[in-house]
């Protein structure tokens, strides 16, 4: 494909969620092309990846918002990204930043959506006598968790679950689905 959606993938830790976009997009057929990640962690592992597959990286402190804000939107522009991937990206973002890429940012939540929106959500799950769990890739907008879904993917919960091996198996179907969802919107 020549003319790839030229992509932002937001991050704040382990990355693993863009590590498998970016293997992804080395396909000539898939639709984006990863030109820029930004972390508002320093410290956060994804970071190393994008320094080992050469993807320009740059890490803006969110502690004032408008100012991590602002300082996205430069980058953004000066790269002219077109589209953007929330991964494992822990903070809210603005009304003001989410209108102006209306309908050109996702996220994936560990969730099936609309149940379980927010934090600690595999802890919350296990709470319930739920017997599935999943993953959801959706539009941001202006609600936590709430814009259109694009693809889920369902996950039993095993009689002796744990966090850690829920928190596993939903990563693993995370790596395929946000793909996934990726050409679904493009295609
Ligand atoms: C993923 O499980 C993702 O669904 C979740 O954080 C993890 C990030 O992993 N996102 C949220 O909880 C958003 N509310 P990664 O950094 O290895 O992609």
């Amino acid at each position: 494909m020549v003319n790839k959606i030229k992509t932002c993938v937001f991050i704040s830790g382990r990355g693993s969620n863009f590590l498998s976009i970016l293997k992804y997009s080395r396909d000539y057929n898939f639709p984006i092309k990863i030109e820029l990640v930004i972390s508002n962690n320093i410290k956060a592992k994804g970071l190393i990846y994008a320094n080992k597959y050469g993807i320009p990286f740059k890490f803006f402190s969110s502690s004032n918002q408008k100012n991590f804000e602002r300082n996205c939107l430069k980058e953004i522009k000066k790269r002219k990204i077109k589209f953007i991937c929330l991964a494992g990206f822990m903070k809210i973002l603005s009304n003001n930043f989410i209108n102006s890429f209306r309908n050109r940012i996702i996220n994936i939540h560990p969730s099936l959506l609309p149940k379980f929106k927010g934090l600690n959500t595999h802890k919350r799950v296990l709470n319930t006598k739920d017997k599935y769990s999943g993953c959801t890739v959706h539009f941001v907008n202006s609600k936590l968790d709430s814009g259109k879904i694009i693809l889920q993917k369902k996950v039993s919960i095993d009689k002796n679950e744990t966090k850690k091996s829920l928190q596993e198996k939903i990563l693993k179907q995370e790596h395929k689905l946000y793909p996934q969802s990726i050409i679904s919107i493009f295609k």
